[in-house]
């Protein structure tokens, strides 16, 4: 039985020798690297740099939610604007693992800037076992590569910490849980952050598109939950799909574009059930894409597919 108290001790000391000088942290503002953040904020302190990447991929008013629970957590930090670098460096670029790889090697090009700055040495991430077992290695299929994992460069000129290694989610949130820290129950986010939820090139204006209708389908799911008409999913996005249809629009023919609705349980993210949403709110989260968004999307689907066949994230 996973024990949160014991682990925290024990991490907690370990860091304590395994950093002798200063470190960075890249940290999203999500459970896993939060809880990292905390850890080693409790081993080394005023030691430790907490860096928030604002990559101009991130959920509607996510920066200024982090900037908020940072000052909270009384962590030392700083909010890095590398808008423009993420989106000139995926830009023309298409393939899935190719994406991920570019994301991957963008953020540690911004930590060794950031870590010179500061004098660090070490690089924490807040990496969990699904993240090294999906990249793949030796042993392993390549799955999809996490961008804190087999998105790496190869040449880098920091030494990684990864204080979560071994958990998996269900145990960082009873370790997030136990040291109090607001995130424990929030939905999960990937690294490479809206990027893989946007089929093709991830533009400033997918992107864009992809971030609002995830905003709906957040809003839309939430409410319901608070109204008790369903459980709160374990995660749940919406998906900008590279197809074009033909509707109808007041007497008008249309060609526009398809969101997918994308929400599952699971306990770990290493097998997942597509959820079973009341019709009458996804009937609300179709017409509030359809209606609300400037983005000349006529069709709003929902993903039927378990973990496996499928993913969770559509790349
Ligand atoms: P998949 O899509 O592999 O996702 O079924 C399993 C869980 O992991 C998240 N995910 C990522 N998390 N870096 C992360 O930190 C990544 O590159 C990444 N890719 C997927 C995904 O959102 C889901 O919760």
């Amino acid at each position: 039985m996973f024990d949160p108290k014991a682990f925290v001790q024990e991490k907690i000391d370990e860091l304590m020798t395994k950093i002798p000088e200063k470190a960075i942290i890249a940290c999203s503002g999500g459970v896993d690297s939060t809880v990292a953040a905390v850890l080693v904020d409790r081993a080394i302190g005023q030691r430790l740099l907490t860096v928030y990447v604002d990559t101009g991929l991130m959920r509607k008013g996510e920066t200024d939610y982090v900037r908020g629970m940072f000052d909270k957590l009384g962590v030392h930090y700083k909010l890095v604007d590398a808008r423009e670098e993420f989106f000139d460096s995926l830009e023309g670029v298409t393939e899935p693992e190719k994406k991920r790889k570019i994301i991957g090697e963008r953020f540690i090009r911004v930590f060794e800037r950031e870590a010179k700055i500061f004098g660090a040495k070490h690089l924490v991430q807040g990496t969990i076992a699904p993240d090294w077992i999906e990249s793949g290695d030796d042993l392993r299929d390549t799955i999809k590569s996490h961008h804190n994992v087999g998105g790496l460069p190869k040449e880098m000129a920091l030494t990684l910490v990864e204080p979560l290694w071994d958990l998996y989610k269900d145990e960082v949130r009873l370790v997030a849980r136990y040291l109090g820290v607001e995130v424990s129950e929030r939905q999960p986010f990937p690294g490479p952050a809206l990027a893989i939820r946007v089929m093709g090139e991830a533009s400033r204006e997918s992107v864009d598109v992809v971030r609002d209708a995830c905003a709906i389908v957040e809003d839309e799911l939430e409410k319901a939950a608070d109204q008790g008409k369903m459980v709160l999913p374990w995660q749940y996005f919406a998906v900008l799909l590279p197809v074009q249809s033909v509707g109808v629009q007041g007497d008008r023919r249309a060609y526009g574009r398809t969101i997918a609705i994308r929400s599952v349980e699971s306990i770990d993210g290493m097998t997942a059930a597509f959820s079973r949403i009341p019709y009458d709110v996804l009937e609300r989260i179709s017409l509030r894409i359809t209606n609300e968004m400037k983005a000349n999307i006529n069709r709003v689907v929902y993903d039927v597919t378990h973990k496996p066949p499928a993913t969770i994230e559509w790349e």
